[in-house]
């Protein structure tokens, strides 16, 4: 693998000036900095992203995992993890908004340094859809399974039913149900999946992703979230990449996959996401308000992010940074 040195270095610069002039703090975490296209600690684990500001959650708790010597892989399950256990929270777990019939149905996905992976679709009723990913990851001879045979397993191996009715959700729904006409909403507001990719001290990577879903999407809907290789992609000698926003469109682009192979072919994590995101504009026409980011980790610690409208940041946690970050975007939002 050759990467371009001299651009990296100058990036890497780039990222520690943002950082000495922009820094957050780490008693001020929920503050977005500005974008930082690198890291000072570049090269150096852990180092862990997450999509959004949930991700600060997700952050603190796989870095714990790391610091007692967890694995990568425990890090970005748990780190998720965290993050479906919160009931107030849209758009990841059963706190996420249903789909037009009223089912919360979840997705997930998680992927290792050397690609194994495990994934979860259309599954109702689980909390932790990431821990069913990873044991079908570890236990079965697959990748995914999903919908009634997904629970069937989940249900022979050890994972329990939990159920959570949310009144407020509830009532939306039905408000939505009397002016949708039973439309689902593919926009701007309704995208906020949870992706996290991490590397640990030695360097080993690892990701995971976990949604709710397009909220009031038809039933049987399946994002990107889960399908590795569009919401998530992990390779160990090169580097990892998730994405969040309107799925179908990372789903039609491979995009996770394609930020990971640019990243093989010489790019920084900063120009692989950008060009991920431009192949990605080609279909969305101007107006179309349809958000999608990506964060990629390359295997020598630099990282970056895309989004194609602005709004889009992402949680940073190293030895040195901890924080939002906002990444940088193609087009301004109105
Ligand atoms: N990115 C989440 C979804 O489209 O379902």
């Amino acid at each position: 693998m050759h990467y371009d040195r001299r651009k990296f270095i100058r990036t890497g610069l780039v990222g520690t000036v943002a950082m000495a002039s922009g820094c957050n703090s780490i008693g001020d975490p929920e503050e977005s900095t500005g974008k930082i296209t690198g890291d000072p600690s570049a090269g150096k684990g852990p180092i862990v992203l997450s999509t959004w500001k949930h991700g600060l959650m997700a952050n603190a708790k796989a870095w714990q995992v790391l610091k007692a010597n967890g694995t990568v892989l425990d890090a970005v399950e748990q780190g998720v993890s965290v993050v479906e256990s919160d009931f107030s929270n849209r758009s990841v777990g059963l706190g996420g908004r249903p789909d037009r019939d009223g089912f919360v149905t979840l997705d997930a996905c998680i992927q290792d340094h050397g690609g194994r992976a495990g994934a979860v679709a259309f599954i109702q009723r689980f909390e932790h859809p990431i821990s069913l990913a990873r044991a079908i990851m570890e236990r079965t001879p697959h990748v995914m399974l999903v919908g009634k045979g997904a629970e069937q397993w989940a249900l022979e191996n050890g994972f329990v039913h939990r159920d959570v009715d949310i009144p407020e959700v509830r009532q939306e729904w039905q408000d939505w149900l009397k002016t949708s006409t039973y439309k689902p909403i593919a926009n701007i507001e309704n995208h906020d999946t949870i992706g996290m990719i991490a590397m640990d001290a030695n360097g080993q990577l690892a990701g995971s992703c976990t949604t709710s879903g397009m909220a009031y999407k038809i039933h049987g809907r399946v994002g990107d979230s889960p399908i590795i290789g569009a919401g998530l992609f992990v390779d160990g000698e090169v580097g990892a990449a998730c994405a969040t926003g309107v799925g179908e469109l990372m789903i039609r682009t491979a995009g996770s996959h394609t930020v990971v192979e640019l990243m093989r072919q010489g790019r920084t994590p900063d120009e692989a996401c950008q060009e991920a995101i431009r192949r990605i504009a080609k279909h969305v026409p101007a107006k179309e308000d349809m958000q999608v980011g990506f964060i990629a980790l390359r295997a020598d610690g630099l990282y970056g992010a895309r989004s194609l409208y602005s709004g889009f940041d992402y949680a940073a946690k190293t030895n040195s940074v901890e924080g939002l970050v906002d990444a940088g975007y193609d087009r301004e939002r109105d």
